[in-house]
């Protein structure tokens, strides 16, 4: 095993998770969750945060499972935030230039 620096100051975490048709658990992964990043990587990106002062990754399963929504996570998983990927994106991009903009 070998440390690394990482090249970036914050991560956001998306859940991503996707299960087969019929489960009987929600996936956040047929809820919108890579149409958020990719949107949120685009402004991040024209933004110039993308890369040095944040990534958004997607994940698997967070053991949360909403019945609806998207679940990701700010602060390196410490808490969990539940959200509609479609309607609440732009307060989960405001959300991000703000921990951006903190030290
Ligand atoms: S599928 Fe997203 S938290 Fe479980």
């Amino acid at each position: 095993m070998k440390d690394l620096s990482s090249p970036f100051q914050n991560i956001v975490l998306i859940c991503g998770n996707t299960r087969p048709p019929g489960a009987p658990k929600h996936s956040c992964g047929d809820h919108g969750a890579e149409d958020l990043k990719r949107w949120l990587k685009q402004q991040l990106k024209a933004e110039g945060l993308w890369g040095t002062r944040v990534r958004v990754s997607t994940t698997s399963c967070l053991d949360v499972c909403p019945k609806e929504g998207v679940i990701c996570s700010f602060d390196r998983g410490q808490s969990l935030v539940h959200l509609d990927a479609e309607t609440e994106r732009e307060h989960v991009l405001q959300r991000i230039r703000e921990l951006c903009a903190s030290p």
